[in-house]
């Protein structure tokens, strides 16, 4: 058998020994098979990532399982974004303690954005001894590593180092979808938005190759998939600094390219970064879906500023004209903060004002969530949690008004959508528009995975409609 070597982290090709030597154990020294379970807190970038871990666990020999009272494995992919996804690892892993003491074989580990912080990782080390691997953002291909390691050495993993690796290809995956797939171009931000925890935690950019994402389109397509959403914290810096010079425009017009019946996505656009040239070919591709999301943060300019946005709001409400210009059907979706520090309810409003204006198909809101770290977690933020809740919802009023008078001016219009699986009501399939709106329509399961013109007949809890 090939020798391990120390210190070479960088591809799949050491990970491959150790994950043929746990598979050989699991073999021989297990009369069952070990169970798996992976839980995913946070973004699609960890959807994504928690597939490579599924990949990586099934090719040591587990199945999968979604019950932690099942389960040999149980592994916390973290997020690190806000509190709250934070405070709900930390109830859950204390819930696994009663687990380990019934299944004392059983391996804990714990990764992603939460864990790449040095308190939090000593935390879990003094306060969860129970926890057996603990590893980074940086280490996440090297899982096959630390199990052996935990199955041989019998000792707690610990692997938080901040030393970057390049992209790592060829890590195994286990798609959670038969239809709809996520696919990284890359890793990591540069952008460090003063709230924001995320370059701290997935360290710099780091842009996959062309040859490698047009590969793996290419793959999915063969495996029937009908959609792709390309994944980065700010896909339109795509290539940027890298000799291929391919940027996230051409790289769009590279996929299109490749033949077969399917949808192209992304997510997520810095305004900053977001070009004409972006919009003009999102317009010309026609495998590129019009839905975009774009997100603002905030409508006061002087609070993009402090956020270090590097826009104001005219330059994003010019993109907005421009990509509704060139694509008059595109659906467009935001992020937006509430309450960063110092924010004032006039600030506040100006964000009402600017919601009112772009008039958004959907929204997703957050209240400012300090963290340790980053320039905003210094800044005076005089203004109580109780206020920022009353302007929350003064906000999510404001926006579902404007969503139900979005949805009724759908009502009698055709759209192609791809039908992805079961509706609310027995006899009722769901599909989805390029818009990423839903339409439940009566069918069954033999049209899962088919596209269908489907005309928008009414609204009540859900848009519904009948099949052209
Ligand atoms: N507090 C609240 N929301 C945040 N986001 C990022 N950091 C924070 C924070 N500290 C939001 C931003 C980002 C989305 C993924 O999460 O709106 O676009
Ligand atoms: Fe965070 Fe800004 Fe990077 Fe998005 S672009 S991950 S909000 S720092």
């Amino acid at each position: 058998m090939k020798e391990i070597k120390n210190n070479s982290f960088q591809n799949m090709e050491e990970q491959q020994v150790y994950l043929s030597r746990v598979l050989e154990y699991i073999k021989t020294n297990k009369k069952t098979q070990p169970k798996a379970c992976v839980e995913t807190y946070g973004c699609q970038q960890n959807v994504s990532d928690s597939e490579h871990i599924k990949g990586m666990l099934v090719s040591m020999g587990y199945a999968l399982c979604d019950d932690t009272d099942e389960a040999d494995f149980v592994l916390f992919n973290t997020c690190a974004v806000r509190e709250h996804a934070e405070a709900r690892v930390y109830g859950n892993l204390g819930a696994l303690k009663h687990n380990k003491r019934r299944n004392p074989d059983m391996i804990i580990a714990i990764c992603g954005c939460m864990v790449q912080q040095a308190a939090v990782c000593e935390r879990i080390k003094k306060s969860y001894p129970y926890v057996d691997i603990v590893f980074g953002t940086h280490a996440r291909h090297r899982l096959p590593e630390f199990v052996y390691k935990t199955i041989f050495d019998k000792k707690r993993v610990f692997e938080i180092s901040e030393q970057e690796s390049e992209v790592i290809e060829d890590i195994p995956i286990h798609r959670d979808g038969d239809l709809k797939g996520w696919l990284p171009i890359m890793h990591g931000c540069n952008n460090f938005c003063t709230y924001c925890i995320v370059p701290y935690v997935r360290g710099r950019e780091h842009s996959r190759e062309p040859s490698e994402i047009i590969k793996e389109v290419k793959e999915m397509v063969a495996e029937g998939f009908r959609e792709i959403t390309l994944l980065g914290q700010n896909v339109n810096s795509y290539g940027k600094g890298e000799a291929h010079g391919v940027n996230f425009a051409k790289l769009l017009r590279m996929i299109n390219d490749i033949e077969g019946d399917f949808k192209i996505r992304f997510m997520t656009s810095h305004p900053k970064d977001c070009t004409e040239e972006l919009l003009d070919t999102m317009a010309e591709c026609e495998k590129v879906c019009h839905n975009l999301h774009l997100p603002m943060q905030s409508g006061s300019d002087r609070i993009l500023k402090l956020m270090n946005r590097h826009y104001d709001t005219e330059k994003y409400y010019h993109l907005i004209e421009y990509a509704r210009k060139k694509m008059p059907d595109i659906s467009l979706s935001s992020d937006i903060i509430v309450g960063f520090p110092g924010e004032t309810y006039e600030d506040f409003c100006e964000t009402l004002r600017m919601l009112k204006k772009v008039r958004f198909t959907s929204l997703f809101t957050f209240i400012y969530s300090k963290r340790d770290g980053t320039p905003a977690a210094i800044m005076d933020d005089p203004v109580s949690r109780e206020e920022k809740g009353k302007w929350f919802k003064e906000l999510l009023l404001v926006q579902e008004k404007i969503s139900k008078e979005n949805y009724k001016d759908v009502i009698g219009k055709t759209f192609r959508v791809l039908c992805e699986g079961e509706g609310r009501e027995d006899g009722f399939m769901a599909g989805r528009t390029d818009s990423n709106m839903v339409i439940e329509f009566k069918g069954d399961n033999t049209l899962y995975g088919k596209y269908l013109d489907v005309k928008v007949t009414e609204l009540t809890n859900v848009l519904k409609g009948t099949i052209i």
